[in-house]
């Protein structure tokens, strides 16, 4: 028998529905491997599932029907406690063994019962006690968050560092100005010539009176 989630299951407390949808999933995935020939291969991870299963699921809806104080939780703790080392047994038969034909149809056996012998008739009485009595429940936590929160204020656990800020990038350096040249100097005016001293004039000498030319003779 193959049984998917549909609205008709609803319990109508999201925590357990959550409970519930993720087992059908697991059921179902086991019956389409086995149909398939696929079934050996899935069980070890259907195993490793089944023990989450009633170390988390299992717990979560327990802690819900204290909060409510169900009236029949301690009737219901008993059914999962057998659930409970059901699983237990089977991780331990199965242990390092060859998976069997026996074992799929044992194990698939054994959790169709537990969906319409637990799910859909145990279950759905607390959806039913949460109705009749009216009462509102408050939002989920997110218990993974919770614990975290919890661990790191006893600092068991480093907070996980904040990223650090990528450095801006440097603005880029304009370029230096080229120094001025510096004014070449003016050059130095020549020094005007002294002017020469005024020489008087020589008085020009009396022209002599040349010789007379020499006689020839
Ligand atoms: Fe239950």
């Amino acid at each position: 028998m193959f049984i998917e989630w549909n609205d008709d299951l609803t319990v109508g407390i999201e925590a357990i529905d959550d409970e519930h949808k993720v087992l059908i999933l697991e059921f179902g995935k086991l019956y389409k491997l086995m149909r398939e020939g696929h079934g050996h291969e899935y069980f070890d991870e259907l195993l490793e599932f089944l023990e989450t299963y009633i170390n988390t699921y299992i717990e979560r809806e327990e802690a819900l029907q204290r909060e409510i104080d169900y009236d029949g939780y301690l009737e219901h703790k008993e059914l999962h406690d057998q659930f409970r080392n059901n699983v237990k047994r089977i991780i331990l038969q199965h242990h390092g063994k060859e998976v069997t034909n026996e074992d799929l149809l044992s194990i698939n056996t054994f959790l169709r019962k537990w969906l319409i012998d637990h799910i859909l008739i145990e279950d759905m009485k607390i959806g039913e006690f949460i109705k009749v009595n009216g009462i509102v429940l408050k939002p989920e936590v997110d218990l993974e968050a919770e614990l975290k929160a919890e661990l790191e204020a006893q600092s068991e656990i480093e907070p996980e560092p904040e990223p650090e800020p990528e450095p801006e990038p440097e603005p880029e350096s304009e370029p230096e100005p080229e120094p001025e040249p510096e004014p070449e100097p003016e050059p130095e005016p020549e020094p005007e010539p002294e002017p020469e001293p005024e020489v008087e004039p020589e008085e020009e000498p009396e022209e002599e009176e040349p010789d007379p030319e020499p006689q020839p003779f």
